[in-house]
């Protein structure tokens, strides 16, 4: 095996791993490992766009309460106030480093999506915001000498001794052969896991390896129950589940039944805009009213050479499937999208292991609670990702000995295997695991993902496998916090606990090797 030491090893090359490279490599050495290209991630297909309180009617403060009451509660308030003031904070810096956000007469007008009471999203090239974010910060990252990146490389597993990171163990696609990353600070941001679902937003590499890896090493995570659904994925027969951004909402357009009644209206004060849970769970009861796999997205009230410019990216995709999205009813769903929990982290990004830190997607900071609010993840990454890097960077070294570790191979022959074993839980998943969920349902889905774990838990040497393992630990850490909580609270809806409890305001902690636990929220 090949062994590389630097001074941080970053694994991804989201937002929030480019982010954190960005700052680390002011401080020493920087590996960024991705097992794709650079620039596919979650974060590079983002639409709406980045929610920051910049407008003079606004501010950090209106912001927080917004993103505490979507958050049903769960939210821990001292890492949303460092959310939103340095959100705003790294949001105008990059203003300044000529981040070219969407401007009107020479000024940033900033959008609308739901939840939010001020318009407050930052959006770039109409509805390729995630593109031009991630592309300026790749810029910024190619510029600095001391990063280097390593695509195409699959981290398989984290190194550990004694409750101290040493390093990861990575998989070259191309050459095929293994390199250990040496570092004393290893900074996940390996994204979410909402591809798992048979129906999601996001892209192949969203299965969640990083919230696997650190689960076998004995990290905590929290809050695994809550995934969050977008309301609005485009719902054609055998296509993928395209999203159609909250902010083609947040500029007027309505959600409607197959027979054209307009129903949001009647559900919440805000209508359309309502926090995210609640227009998915709404469209997901007309659907089960009406027997249709969608309803209705209409924008033929408003004005159609403004949506065509303003949305010209989903316009043209939609243009696609013969759909115009000016004067065409489009057809919509929810879809997996958002995975709320993860690795819990404090405020500085660090885990209960000396050395693992986690920004992003694959945290578990405080900020989204019980159900994101739109637009707040990319600020997520931006705030944590910099905190990562400097909170890696004050780690003195630790030098225990590399534990003796199996190279891991791939074969082509259980390719096959995997893509059956994934399909299969893919489909129970969002069957017994979806928007609603009750005990039954979920029991029996825990049956069947305890016989894949019995077959394929110790796999430890070839990727298909240990990719099996990974999804199948996934999909049980999704199961058992949600059986847990005996409540219907934000994104984790229960038929047969329909209403919420004041006793599970906690986060559910979940730990290898021991039973999971309540943590108290920080309100
Ligand atoms: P990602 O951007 O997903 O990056 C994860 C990286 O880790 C990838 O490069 C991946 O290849 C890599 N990786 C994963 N596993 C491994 C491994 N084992 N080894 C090596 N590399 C690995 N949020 C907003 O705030 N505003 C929006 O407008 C918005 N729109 C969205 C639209 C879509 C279609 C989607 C899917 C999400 C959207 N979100 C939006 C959510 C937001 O994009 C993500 O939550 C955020 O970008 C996550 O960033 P990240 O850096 O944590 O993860
Ligand atoms: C969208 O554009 O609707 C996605 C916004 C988000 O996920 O925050």
């Amino acid at each position: 095996m090949q062994l590389l030491e630097f001074d941080t090893i970053i694994i991804g090359s989201g937002l929030a791993g480019l982010t954190a490279a960005y700052h680390a490599a002011q401080f020493g050495t920087v590996a960024v490992v991705t097992k794709s290209e650079l620039d596919t991630s979650n974060s590079y297909y983002a639409q709406g766009g980045i929610a920051a309180a910049i407008g003079e009617d606004d501010s950090p403060q209106l912001h927080l309460a917004d993103t505490l009451e979507a958050g049903r509660g769960l939210c821990d308030r001292d890492a949303v106030e460092v959310l939103v003031t340095e959100g705003r904070e790294r949001v105008l810096e990059l203003i300044d480093m000529g981040m070219p956000f969407d401007r009107v007469e020479g000024k940033i007008v900033p959008g609308l999506e739901g939840g939010h009471h001020k318009r407050r999203i930052l959006h770039a090239g109409g509805d390729a915001t995630g593109k031009m974010l991630t592309c300026f910060m790749l810029q910024k990252v190619r510029e600095q000498k001391n990063i280097t990146a390593f695509e195409y490389t699959a981290a398989v597993r984290l190194i550990e001794n004694r409750g101290c990171i040493l390093g990861v163990q990575a998989i070259d696609f191309v050459s095929g052969e293994n390199i250990v990353f040496r570092s004393k600070a290893v900074i996940l941001a390996t994204g979410g896991l909402s591809r798992i679902f048979s129906r999601s937003t996001n892209p192949h590499t969203a299965t969640g390896d990083g919230i696997a890896m650190a689960y076998q090493i004995g990290a905590k995570l929290a809050d695994m129950e809550f995934v969050q659904f977008h309301p609005s994925a485009l719902s054609l027969p055998g296509e993928e589940a395209f999203l159609i951004s909250e902010a083609v909402r947040g500029e007027g357009a309505w959600l409607l039944t197959p027979s054209g009644e307009r129903f949001m209206p009647q559900l919440h004060p805000l209508a359309e805009l309502a926090p995210r849970d609640v227009v998915a769970y709404s469209i997901f009861k007309q659907m089960q009213q009406s027997g249709h796999d969608f309803v209705y997205l209409s924008l033929r009230h408003l004005d159609p050479t403004h949506i065509a410019e303003r949305f010209h990216n989903i316009y043209f995709r939609l243009k696609e499937y013969g759909i115009d999205l000016t004067c065409d009813l489009v057809p919509v769903a929810p879809a997996a999208h958002y995975m709320v929990g993860g690795i819990r982290t404090d405020l500085n990004a660090e885990t209960n292991i000396r050395g693992l830190f986690v920004c992003g997607e694959a945290a578990s900071t405080g900020v989204m609670g019980a159900n994101r609010l739109a637009s707040n993840s990319l600020l997520e990454c931006l705030v944590f990702g910099k905190r990562a890097s400097e909170q890696a960077a004050r780690l003195t070294s630790f030098d225990g000995p590399l534990p003796e570790l199996e190279t891991v191979t791939v074969s082509a022959e259980n390719e096959q295997l995997y893509l059956q074993y994934k399909n299969e839980m893919a489909e129970l998943l969002s069957e017994k695991l979806g928007i609603v969920r009750n005990q039954n349902g979920m029991q029996e889905s825990v049956q069947r993902f305890n016989e894949i774990a019995a077959q394929f838990g110790d796999a430890a040497h070839e990727y298909n496998l240990l990719k099996i393992k990974n999804t199948v630990d996934i999909c049980r850490l999704i199961a058992h916090s949600a059986l847990i909580r005996e409540e219907s609270r934000g994104g984790h809806i229960r038929e047969d606990f329909p209403e919420e409890n004041p006793q599970f305001r906690v986060h559910i902690i979940q730990q290898k090797d021991h039973e999971p636990t309540f943590e108290p929220v920080n309100a």
